[in-house]
């Protein structure tokens, strides 16, 4: 079976990482991948946007099955187009990538089939949203409607702020023509968790819970990147509270989808909000989160090749997802001045360094041939080699540890943090910390 994996960052290594267990590949590609993903797959270099550069790889290798990592090349439809080729794909069509793809799609959607979320409105004039500044009050939460690279939401804790970002948004289009129309919403307080499901046209399956860290500094401070760090399984979750996502979340999406002929074939990534009065839905994401993936993933016993297949081809509802005990602690490392500009081409060293058992994933990381005379940086050591490997982006790697306990995962995932570097290297001290955001007590 030869298998092509879309994108190129901690979320696709963790994939191909899991996808190379498998016996069942007999090629596994990735494109474009990055230095981690070299270890275990074929790096092709074709950039995961170039939709047709994409489908006629696939065709002319003969590549059974796709598996799309990013949202953006889910929302160019490149599912709709790698079916037409007769490539099975995991990952949903055009259509139901509008999940993401559209923050007031999904509202509609939320709305139209009783499931639990925040009241809103949506707007497209900028002088009719200046009026209603403050509808809910404050913090006003203003979404851009399309996608926007995780930074379209903006939380304004008074009338200032939140004219200054109606303006930014609708006046100077900061996130061009995402902003378009602008979701207001109620404010919603809590605690977050994010709930990553696999999703054919028949079931719905939650995979291990996992918690996020969005914010760029410790204790939540500085502002939103990708996600600097997880942790799972989820310390809020209680058998009571996945009782009630079940029923009040899980099932009527499921039904919801069958109700809007929405066939949706992939993961189904719910960021949630536990409020006093239940569990409620912040937005849905049509793909494996990054980096909730290098957490869950770890933890992951079945085979995800026997998952992807099944779920492309409508029979989910045969897997029975196995899962290991322990608990997994995933710390981000990225360069300095992100989620700002930051510099690239720093030279990682002590890659080679870390214990048995603990996975390096590779977010933006590249070769590159290093001087005459210098040392091989995986090994630190004169192999002969002389490739290096490089920054490449703002998240750089993700070190993922697992243990009996949480806080054995922690423990070990900080100490062999420790034994990486590269210059302008920063990273949470902070993750698995259980603070205000992810504890049981909801004050
Ligand atoms: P989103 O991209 O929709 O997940 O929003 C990004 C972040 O903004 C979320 O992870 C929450 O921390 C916060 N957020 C979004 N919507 C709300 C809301 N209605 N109430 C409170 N916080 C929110
Ligand atoms: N970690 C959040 C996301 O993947 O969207």
């Amino acid at each position: 079976m030869k298998v092509l994996v879309v994108g190129g960052g901690g979320r696709e290594h963790a994939i191909c990482w899991k996808l190379a267990q498998s016996p069942k590949i007999d090629e596994l590609y990735c494109a474009p991948g990055n230095a981690g993903i070299a270890a275990v797959a074929t790096c092709i270099a074709i950039g995961a946007e170039d939709v047709e550069g994409i489908c006629k790889f696939a065709e002319d290798e003969k590549i059974d099955l796709a598996v799309i990592g990013p949202e953006v090349p889910l929302a160019m439809g490149i599912t709709d187009a790698l079916e037409k080729k007769g490539v099975k794909v995991f990952g949903p069509n055009q259509k139901c990538s509008q999940l993401e793809a559209s923050k007031s799609f999904t509202k509609a959607f939320l709305a139209r089939h009783n499931i639990p979320t925040a009241g809103y409105k949506e707007f497209t004039d900028q002088d009719a949203l200046m009026d209603a500044v403050g509808i809910y009050g404050y913090p006003m939460v203003l979404k851009a409607d399309g996608l926007a690279a995780g930074k379209g939401v903006v939380i304004a804790e008074n009338e200032a702020d939140a004219k200054q970002a109606i303006e930014e948004m609708m006046g100077q289009k900061v996130f061009g023509a995402a902003a378009d129309k602008v979701v207001v919403e109620e404010f919603l307080t809590g605690v977050e968790a994010s709930m990553l499901c696999f999703v054919d046209e028949n079931t719905i399956v939650p995979m291990q819970s996992a918690q996020d860290y969005k914010r760029i500094f410790d204790e939540d401070k500085g502002p939103n990147t990708g996600g600097m760090g997880t942790y799972s399984p989820s310390l809020v979750f209680t058998p009571q509270l996945a009782q009630q996502i079940q029923e009040r979340i899980l099932e009527p999406t499921l039904r919801g989808f069958q109700e809007d002929g929405l066939d949706f074939k992939g993961v189904l990534f719910i960021g949630l909000m536990i409020t006093e009065d239940g569990p409620k839905v912040i937005e849905f994401n049509n793909r494996f989160g990054d980096p909730e993936t290098q957490s869950v993933l770890a933890r992951m016993e079945s085979d995800l090749l026997d998952v992807f297949l099944a779920v492309t081809e409508n029979r989910l509802s045969e897997i029975k997802l196995e899962w290991k005990e322990d608990r997994a602690v995933c710390v981000v490392l990225a360069s300095g001045g992100y989620p700002g500009s930051y510099e690239k081409g720093k030279l990682i060293k002590g890659l080679g360094d870390v214990d048995e058992g603990v996975i390096v994933f590779h977010a933006g990381t590249k070769f590159a041939e290093m001087p005459e005379g210098s040392k091989c940086a995986a090994c630190d050591d004169d192999c002969g080699l002389k490739q290096g490997v490089v920054t490449a982006g703002g998240r750089v790697l993700g070190v993922t540890a697992l243990g009996a306990t949480h806080e054995e995962a922690r423990a070990k995932a900080y100490d062999n943090v420790k034994r990486i570097s590269f210059e302008g290297m920063q990273y949470r001290r902070d993750i698995g910390i259980v603070n205000k955001r992810s504890s049981n007590n909801l004050q």
